[in-house]
């Protein structure tokens, strides 16, 4: 495949399900995302402790500790940092590493916000230096440091600010300083859902959305979900218009199966994009080891984009490995394309 043709060859299987673009769809379906800790579905142990750390915060009248929130796209740490303000009581602030461009853009900030503020900070491994400084000392002793002047009588000023808790969410951990992660005292590892979250979630999103969703059509479309709150939601509603422009408005399996099958999604949940990652390893790397960036490119992605969005899922359902030499695709990923592996032909 040529690179000029990939945009028309892309879509429509790429019709969003691990898109960073159409992230903004759903951030706007504010009904289906879960406001108490209860509705927050999965992740047992994790919420477990949560709700400890959150009830000993409130009883003691104290700011929760820092709270660090890793894992891929659409798992629900954006959710989570939301309903832990929620339950602490407290205001929810939320900005991104990039927006933070200039100190005076975090002191604008925290020398603003109430006492016990949740102050979100997405995607915190882009923070600049100059800023995440700034955070270590605000962490650590609630004050800032603020330089006035310039030049030999420039000085820095101490600037005490109320106590406050930052939630900072990443999907790239690796790339968050280890002085920064040192001061969060709370961590929490998304890991994808298990299959009976995933059918849990898929049913209380029916609910909200009014529509009926047969028991097997559950199954299977929180099979084909990614393990992935987000995917689960979005395929949900897909399927919802195809029960009502298709069927009698039920979503039923033979509806699911359709509808998958339209979206060119396969029984793993994997689209066409990604089988094409790793046809492409297949066929054009002997089924790897590929580096990322040459991979990247003869996908037609970011490395981040790869990186984050694509394989995690792919390494998680057995298709695909990370070894230090590069990315080698497995057995499962040859069967499940039907393709042969090499020194494995079928004898003539
Ligand atoms: N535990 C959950 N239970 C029910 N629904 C959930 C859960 N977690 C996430 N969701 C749903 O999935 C959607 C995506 O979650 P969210 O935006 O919090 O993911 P994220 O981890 O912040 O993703 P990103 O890395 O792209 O920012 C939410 O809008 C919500 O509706
Ligand atoms: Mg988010």
């Amino acid at each position: 495949m040529r690179n000029g043709n990939r945009e028309k060859e892309k879509s429509p299987g790429d019709w969003g399900v691990t898109s960073p673009q159409l992230r903004e769809e759903d951030e706007k379906d504010l009904s289906l995302r879960p406001q108490r800790l209860q509705e927050f579905l999965g992740q047992r142990e994790m919420k477990e402790n949560l709700s400890v750390f959150i009830s000993a915060a409130r009883e003691r009248n104290e700011s929760l500790d820092h709270l660090f929130l890793t894992g891929p796209p659409g798992l629900g740490k954006t959710t989570l940092a939301q309903v832990v303000a929620r339950e602490l009581g407290v205001d929810f602030k939320v900005t991104s590493a990039p927006a933070l461009d200039k100190p005076k853009d975090l002191v604008g900030i925290l020398t603003t916000v109430a006492e016990k503020t949740v102050f979100f900070i997405d995607e915190i491994h882009r923070l600049k230096p100059a800023i995440e400084e700034m955070l270590y000392i605000a962490m650590e002793d609630y004050e800032l440091d603020w330089i006035i002047g310039q030049g030999p009588s420039a000085r820095t000023i101490r600037i005490p600010i109320q106590p406050f808790t930052l939630v900072g969410a990443t999907t790239k951990a690796g790339n968050v300083s280890s002085p920064l992660i040192s001061r969060f005292g709370i961590s929490c590892r998304f890991g994808f859902y298990k299959k009976e979250d995933m059918e849990a979630i898929v049913r209380r999103s029916a609910g909200i959305l009014q529509t009926v969703v047969e028991d097997d059509a559950a199954v299977l479309l929180a099979a084909s979900s990614r393990g992935t709150p987000r995917v689960a939601n979005r395929l949900l509603r897909r399927m919802r218009d195809f029960a009502q422009v298709l069927g009698n408005g039920t979503i039923s399996a033979a509806i699911v199966s359709r509808g998958l099958e339209r979206l060119e999604i396969d029984g793993l949940g994997l689209e066409r994009h990604d089988r094409e990652i790793l046809r492409i390893i297949i066929e054009r790397y002997n089924g790897g080891p590929v580096g990322a960036e040459t991979l990247a490119i003869s996908v037609g992605e970011t490395v981040d984009t790869l990186e984050d969005y694509y394989e995690p899922y792919l390494i998680q359902a057995g298709l695909l490995q990370r070894t230090p030499r590069g990315r080698i695709v497995t057995s499962l990923a040859y069967k499940h394309l039907r393709l042969n592996r090499p020194g494995n032909e079928l004898p003539l």
